[in-house]
C-alpha cells in the first residue's frame, strides 16, 4: 500500500522544493558532465584540472581523470586560513568524559602522524589496517593515510581476531594501527589482544602500530605508541598530489558468499561525492552542530563523520559508546547539552530508544534540531512518526537515506524543503537513475515491488573489489549494465521510493550487513556441528535478527547449553553483532535437488508463512 501521508517540513538553506529539486534532476541527468563538472569546480580544490569529466568504458566509469587532489586537503588545508579555530569534533563517550579538537589542532595531528607512518616506512598505496574504537586518534589515523596516499582499510572494533585477520590476509595490509581498549557498556574491551591474535593469524608480515591510551599497557616488540612516537615529531607535510582514480580506501563488507568484499573507493569521486550530498541533505549551515551516531567502521562513518562533514567545514560530535548506556536518555543529554541541530542515526536505534517510551526524550530540550535523519535499513512508518513527533517535535525534516557502501553515499533520500512520507526514502539524488525492475530489466508500474537498480554511473561508485574481478563484475551481471543493488523496493506515483529490504542472503541486523554463508561457515566450525543455515527473521527492534538452524554430529546429544555454547562462539569467531538469537537443532536442512540450502523454507516456517515454490526441494 502506497502511504499518501506527506507531511510538510521546513524549507532548507539551499531552497529545494519540489519545483526546484525537478528542474535540477532534469539537468543532472542531461548533462551529467556539466553538472558534476561544474559542482567539482565550484566545491573542491584541485591542484591541477581534470581532462574529462567522466569516461565510460562498458560498465566502468573513471571520474574526474588527469584532475589531482587531496581529500585531506579538502577536508583541512583550506579552512585554515580563516576557519582554523572552529571545532572539529566534540568527542565524549559513556562517562560523559569529553574532549575538543579545532580544524588547527586536527591538521597539525595529522601531519605528525603523517610523518611518522612515512618513519616507518608506509608508502603511497601501501595498504594500512585501522581498527580502533570511536575516538579522535581514530579519525587522525584515518586521514593521516589519506594525506599521505596510503590505502586505509578500516574494520570495525567489533570485529573478532579473525574477520580481523581474513580481511587483513586479504588486502595485504602490512600495517595494523590499534588501541589497547574501548569501552562498551562500561566494560572494557580488550582490542591490543584481539589485533595481536589477529596480526599473529595474519598471512602478511605485519608491522604493528599501537595507540595507548593507559601509559601502564606493556607493548611488545614491532609495537610502538602512536602518542609517544609522535610528541617528538614537528613540523607540516604537504598533502600527497594524488590522482584522482587513486584508490582512497577500501572497506569490506559482507557479500552472499561466505567470503567478505573488499569495496573499491577512489579520491577524486568520493570526495565530490561525499561532500556535495553532506551539504544538500542535511543542509549544512555555518554554526551546526552536526551529529552521526554511526561507528566509523562501517561507510555511515567514512562519509558521514569523517569526509563529508570535514569537507564542509562542519562541527561534529563523536561518541564512542552505546545509545542506551548508561540510561536511555544518553543521547538526549548529549544533544542537549551541546546544542546539536542535525541528528542522525539508525532505525534500530529509533526503535530502541522509542521502547523505552517517551518520558526520556521530553526530559530534555532538543529544541536545537533542526533535520534528523535515518540510514541503514527501513524506516518503518511508525518509527518515522515517533521520530518525527518526539525527537523532531513535529518540526524537524527527516532524511531518511539510502544508500550502501558501494555507493560511496546517498542515493535516495528526500532533501530537507521537499514533501516527505513516512516509510519512504524518497527520491533519486541529483545524477542517480533509480529504477524498480524485473528479473529481466523491465521496469515495474508504479506500485509493484521488483529489484532496485542504478543505471549509469555517479562519482562515488565502487571501482572494483580488491583482489576480487568477478565480485565486481557481478554487480553489472544481473541486470545487463546496470548496478545491481540487490535491494527490492517499490516507487509510488510521486516517483517516491521505498525500501524493501534485501533480496539477496545479506541479513540486516541493526543496519549491519551480515552474510548468511558467512555465520554458517562460522557455524559449522564448531566442533560439535556438522551443517547450517542462517536465515534472518523480522525484529521489532533491530529489523532482523539472525536465527541458525544446525545439524549436529552423530555422538553429540543437542541442549540448552550446546546452544549457549554456539551463540558465543560465534561471538567470539565473527564478533558479538554477528550473534544469533537462537540456535534450531534439526536433523536435516531442507536443500534443493542440487544440494543448495533452501533458506526461504526455513524463513516462512520461523514466520509462519507459505513457503512459495519448493518444487525443487528434495526432502
Ligand atoms: C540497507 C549502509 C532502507 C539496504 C549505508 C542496503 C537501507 C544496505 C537504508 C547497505 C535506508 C541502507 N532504508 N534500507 N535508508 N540505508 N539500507 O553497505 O538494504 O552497510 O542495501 O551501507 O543497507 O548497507 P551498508
Amino acid at each position: 500500500m502506497v502511504s499518501k501521508l506527506a507531511v510538510f517540513c521546513s524549507k532548507g538553506e539551499y531552497g529545494f522544493n519540489t519545483k526546484k529539486y525537478n528542474r535540477v534532476y532534469k539537468e543532472s541527468i542531461e548533462n551529467p558532465g556539466k553538472y558534476w563538472g561544474e559542482l567539482a569546480e565550484k566545491e573542491l580544490f584541485w591542484f591541477k584540472k581534470w581532462d574529462s569529466v567522466y569516461e565510460k568504458k562498458g560498465f566502468k566509469c573513471r571520474w574526474f581523470e588527469g584532475g589531482k587532489t587531496n581529500i585531506t586537503f579538502n577536508c583541512l588545508d583550506r579552512h585554515l586560513a580563516d576557519g582554523g579555530d572552529k571545532i572539529a569534533y566534540i568527542w565524549t563517550n559513556e562517562q560523559g568524559e569529553e574532549r575538543k579538537i579545532t580544524y588547527k589542532e586536527l591538521f597539525e595531528k595529522v601531519c605528525k602522524t603523517s610523518l611518522l607512518f612515512k618513519k616507518l616506512g608506509v608508502r603511497k598505496g601501501d595498504i594500512v589496517t585501522v581498527y580502533m574504537p570511536q575516538i579522535i586518534e581514530q579519525v587522525i589515523s584515518i586521514l593521516a593515510c589519506a594525506r599521505i596516499g596510503a590505502i586505509h582499510s578500516v574494520v570495525y572494533a567489533g570485529f573478532s581476531y579473525q574477520a580481523l585477520s581474513t580481511r587483513m590476509t586479504s588486502a595485504d595490509s602490512r600495517y595494523l594501527i590499534t588501541a589497547d581498549f574501548t569501552y562498551r557498556r562500561g566494560k572494557k574491551v580488550d582490542l591490543l589482544e584481539v589485533a595481536r591474535e589477529a596480526a599473529k593469524e595474519s598471512k602478511t608480515a605485519v608491522k604493528k602500530i599501537v595507540l595507548v591510551r593507559e601509559s601502564t599497557t606493556k607493548l611488545q616488540e614491532n609495537e610502538i605508541s602512536l602518542e609517544k612516537e609522535t610528541s617528538s615529531l614537528n613540523g607540516f607535510i604537504d598533502a600527497q598530489v594524488m590522482d584522482a582514480e587513486d584508490p582512497l580506501f577500501i572497506l569490506y563488507t559482507s557479500g552472499t558468499t561466505g567470503k567478505p568484499k573488499g569495496i573499491v573507493h577512489t579520491v577524486g569521486g568520493y570526495s565530490l561525492y561525499a561532500h556535495i550530498t553532506t551539504k544538500y541533505t542535511f543542509d549544512v549551515r555555518k554554526d551546526d552542530v552536526y551529529w552521526c551516531t554511526a561507528d566509523n567502521g562501517w561507510i555511515t562513518g567514512h562519509s558521514y563523520i569523517i569526509y563529508g562533514p570535514l569537507s564542509n567545514h562542519m562541527t561534529s560530535i563523536l561518541y564512542e559508546g552505546a545509545p542506551d548506556y548508561p540510561t536511555p536518555e544518553t543521547w538526549w543529554k548529549i544533544i542537549e547539552k551541546y546544542g546539536a541541530t542535525i541528528f542522525y542515526t539508525s532505525p534500530t536505534a529509533i526503535r530502541m530508544l522509542m521502547s523505552y517510551g517517551d518520558k526520556y526524550p521530553k526530559g530534555h530540550n532538543l529544541t536545537t534540531l533542526r533535520l534528523i535523519g535515518s540510514v541503514g535499513e527501513p524506516l518503518n512508518s511508525s518509527a518515522w512518526l515517533w521520530y518525527h513527533k518526539i525527537i523532531g517535535q513535529g518540526k524537524c525534516s527527516i532524511v531518511d537515506t539510502w544508500w550502501q557502501t558501494e555507493t560511496g553515499g546517498h542515493m535516495i533520500t528526500t532533501l530537507p524543503g521537499l514533501d516527505q512520507k513516512p516509510g519512504y526514502a524518497g527520491l533519486p539524488y541529483f545524477g542517480i537513475v533509480a529504477k524498480v525492475v524485473d528479473r529481466n530489466g523491465k521496469e515495474k508500474k508504479n506500485g509493484e515491488k521488483g529489484n532496485l537498480i542504478i543505471n549509469g554511473s555517479w562519482p562515488s561508485v565502487l571501482r572494483d573489489c580488491w583482489h576480487d574481478k568477478k565480485c565486481f563484475e557481478g554487480y553489472y551481471q544481473k541486470i545487463k549494465d546496470c548496478y545491481f543493488t540487490g535491494d527490492i523496493a517499490v516507487k509510488d506515483n510521486d516517483g517516491y521510493i521505498r525500501i524493501l529490504g534485501r533480496s539477496d542472503d545479506v541479513i540486516q541486523v541493526a543496519g549491519h550487513g551480515i552474510s548468511s554463508a558467512e555465520i554458517e561457515s562460522v557455524v559449522t566450525s564448531h566442533k560439535s556441528v556438522v551443517e547450517a543455515a542462517a536465515i534472518g527473521v523480522p525484529d521489532a527492534i533491530k529489523g532482523y535478527k539472525i536465527i541458525v538452524y544446525a545439524v549436529l554430529v552423530k555422538s553429540v546429544q543437542s541442549s540448552e547449553d550446546l546452544e549457549k555454547e554456539i551463540i558465543g562462539y560465534v561471538g567470539k569467531v565473527y564478533g558479538k553483532h554477528g550473534r544469533p538469537e537462537r540456535v534450531e537443532f534439526v536433523d536435516k536442512l531442507p536443500k534443493t535437488r542440487s544440494g543448495k540450502i533452501m533458506r526461504r523454507v526455513l524463513k516462512a516456517e520461523e514466520e509462519k508463512k507459505n513457503p512459495g515454490d519448493i518444487s525443487t526441494l528434495e526432502n
